[in-house]
């Protein structure tokens, strides 16, 4: 069960996450770098799959939202008109310093321009907003969505991905009417709570959290943090902020209704979610310890890996050959679907229950006909009960497609 404050239940994950190829530290053979993490093969899954699960939620199964993939360089006009230059800071000693990464783009002396990598995916948002304009015709209210790489030259990169130098954010920008701003507000506020729960992250230990004014960003007139309590304490999730007008002001962007025949600055509602951080906390919520087993209880449509096939035997070619052939139709149907012939079928259920594997199926001797009435059956395992049916071939695909929704 999940205790708060517990360091250990911290270090079982990064542990896990290492042991298991979810999450290594970035550039480990040289020594590591600090605020970088590489994901491994099931990480990289499990990554992508929250992904697609978040464009879903918020951008396919919608109609107003709009999605976009801009660069993550981006020169110093963008950032000195978002006010980034100037107020994405952290306060060192006496000073401010700036976190954003500097570069310089270009060879020739003078012709290279200064370039930041982006901190936040909005500006690149923003500074399309004609763009998208012009080609969608988009009327208000609307959004621009994206996902993708966000640099942060964070002092103390700290707590594995929760604090981090280099990131994927997933946010979007909602323009709305000034005098809607509240309702939106609301809106997208219920629909964040409703993403927390769909993703797997346990909703009784997140809080929202009134942003004061003096902890706002610059840009912001209201802000509410959806905070987690993590291992280390509770500290910030997600964010839900009205920007105002300030960015489209500052970009000199607006916006013309064609029925009242006016040209205004829309206001925006920002919520914004770390990619990491829900990495973190769907790993931290979904981590549970049974007697000498250990699972993840993750979500099938975010799983890695959604369903294990085993052989009881691996030297019974009956068996086999039997388990390959059921194997490969069920890959065809959901792709992550995996064979493993090793060892015993306890220690098997034990390598899948670590990386959150939904189901198990076992071909044993009476899916061969031992057992005259059990022939063409096999067993499903249940990864969080650990209860296993006994499915008819014929019905698996159908079984899994009901799973796999829930
Ligand atoms: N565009 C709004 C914006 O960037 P933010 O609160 O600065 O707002 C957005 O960052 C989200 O990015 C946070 O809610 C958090 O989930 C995540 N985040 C921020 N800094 C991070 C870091 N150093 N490592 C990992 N995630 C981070």
């Amino acid at each position: 069960m999940f205790k708060e404050n517990n360091n250990d239940l911290m270090e079982k994950i990064v542990s896990l996450c290492k042991r298991r190829g979810f999450v290594f530290p970035g550039s480990e053979i040289y020594g590591g770098l600090a605020g970088t993490y590489d994901y491994g093969p099931y990480g990289s899954e499990l990554a992508h799959n929250i992904k697609e699960l978040w464009w879903k939620h918020f951008v396919k199964e919608r109609d107003d939202i709009f999605g976009l993939t801009s660069a993550t360089l981006m020169p110093e006009a963008v950032w000195k008109a978002s006010g980034h230059l100037e107020n994405f800071t952290d306060p060192l000693g006496d000073e401010k310093f700036n976190t954003m990464f500097k570069l310089k783009a270009g060879a020739l002396k003078d012709e290279t321009v200064t370039v930041y990598l982006r901190p936040e995916l909005a500006q690149g948002m923003f500074i399309n907003f004609k763009n998208v304009l012009d080609t969608m015709h988009p009327k208000l209210p609307f959004g621009l969505a994206q996902i993708g790489r966000a640099y942060r030259n964070e002092i103390a990169p700290r707590d594995f991905l929760f604090r981090e130098r280099e990131f994927d954010l997933m946010e979007f920008e909602y323009f709305v009417r000034e005098k809607d701003w509240e309702k939106y507000f609301e809106m997208w506020r219920e629909s964040m709570w409703d993403w927390i729960e769909r993703v797997g992250i346990d909703k009784n230990i997140v809080h929202e959290l009134e942003v004061t004014p003096k902890n706002r960003a610059h840009y912001s007139k209201r802000t509410i943090d959806f905070e987690f309590n993590y291992p280390f304490g509770r500290k910030e999730l997600y964010g839900l902020a009205h920007r105002t007008d300030f960015d489209l002001q500052a970009h000199k962007l607006d916006y013309y209704d064609e029925e009242t025949k006016e040209s205004f600055v829309p206001h925006v509602i920002e919520p914004t979610f770390g990619h990491g951080r829900t990495m973190l906390a769907v790993l931290l919520s979904s981590y549970k310890e049974d007697g000498e087993r250990v699972y993840l209880a993750l979500k099938p449509e975010i799983a890695p890996v959604k369903i294990a096939v085993f052989p009881l035997l691996r030297n019974k070619s009956d068996l086999v050959n039997k388990a390959r052939e059921i194997y490969k139709n069920l890959k065809k149907e959901f792709g992550a679907v995996e064979f493993d012939d090793r060892g015993n079928i306890g220690k098997r259920y034990y390598s899948q229950d670590e990386i959150g594997t939904p189901y198990c199926v076992t071909i044993d001797f009476d899916t061969l006909g031992e057992n005259p009435e059990l022939k063409d059956t096999v067993t499903v395992r249940d990864r969080d009960t650990g209860n296993q049916e006994r499915i008819k071939i014929a019905d698996l695909l159908e079984f899994f497609k009901t799973k796999a929704q829930s």
